[in-house]
């Protein structure tokens, strides 16, 4: 891990027990500004549970999260969210029937509701305006730009999970947190979605923290990867030295 300062994210010693089982035990993570930051391992490793501690879904037992250098721990999810943490959970869940549109809208942060605003329609209509805007500019990151008028329902499950990080953009996320972005969608589309998310990366510099099971196609997105397996973490370092290393070669294949 580079610079301290770098760091969007980070946990010490961060452990949270179910019963007598460790699903999170000690783990130190950092996640790098500007960077997609992949969790993988296999099932039961502790990855989700990470993620929810994270971002106050759940409380840890001990250990502390630091997010943009502030101490997190135990903070509630929503406030979490509003400083600019953002987890789309793994089952998409948008308004269904307003449009691809509306729901950007829907999420973006603005101060139209600003009751001090209200009686003044030309400053209304300006933020109207200015939040279309921004909404077609976020589809466009998304590929979702043409279908904009379609209802959500219409959409397919890649389409879905790109909706999902639309409206993670929309709230103005710095980070966003994304449980199997791929998982259950067409081989086909999955590498559409990761190449989406790297763009927005870089031209936006949006961090996202990233967990994926199928490590096949994820792993070329990654610029840098932790391996969990039943609570710890057994492997950090680049996507280039993940497959050769032999406790990961161990947990994976043995
Ligand atoms: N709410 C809960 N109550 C009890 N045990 C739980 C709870 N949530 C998770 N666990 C257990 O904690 C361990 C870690 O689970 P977790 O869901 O974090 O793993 P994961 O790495 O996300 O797995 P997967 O790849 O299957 O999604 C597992 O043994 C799981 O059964
Ligand atoms: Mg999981």
């Amino acid at each position: 891990m580079g610079e301290l300062d770098k760091r969007i994210l980070w946990t010490e010693s961060l452990s949270k027990f179910f019963g007598g089982l460790a699903a999170v035990n000690s783990v130190n993570i950092g996640v790098r500004e500007k960077t997609i930051t992949m969790l993988i391992g296999p099932n039961g490793a502790g990855k989700t549970t990470l993620v929810n501690l994270c971002t106050g879904v759940l409380k840890p037992d001990s250990g502390k999260i630091y997010f943009l250098g502030k101490d997190i721990t135990g903070w509630p999810s929503h406030k979490i969210y509003r400083e600019g943490f953002v987890r789309t959970f793994q089952i998409p869940s948008p308004f269904l029937k307003l449009t691809v549109l509306e729901n950007v809208l829907a999420a973006l942060k603005n101060d139209a509701e600003n009751p001090l605003k209200a009686p003044f329609r030309t400053m209304w209509l300006k933020q109207e305006e200015e939040n279309i805007e921004r909404a077609f500019k976020i589809l466009g990151k998304v590929g979702l730009e043409d279908a904009w008028y379609y209802e959500a329902f219409k959409l397919g499950g890649a389409q879905l999970k790109m909706l999902e990080v639309a409206r993670a953009l929309a709230t103005g996320a710095k980070l966003i947190a994304l449980d199997e972005p791929i998982g259950g969608v067409d081989p086909a589309y999955a590498g559409d979605i990761l190449s989406y998310v790297k763009n927005i990366k870089e031209t936006w510099g949006v961090t996202f923290l990233l967990i994926e099971h199928r490590i096949d196609i994820a792993l070329p997105f990654a610029d840098y990867v932790y391996v969990m397996d039943r609570g710890s973490v057994i492997f950090e370092g680049l996507p280039s030295e993940v497959e050769k290393n032999s406790r990961v070669i161990e947990v994976y294949l043995g």
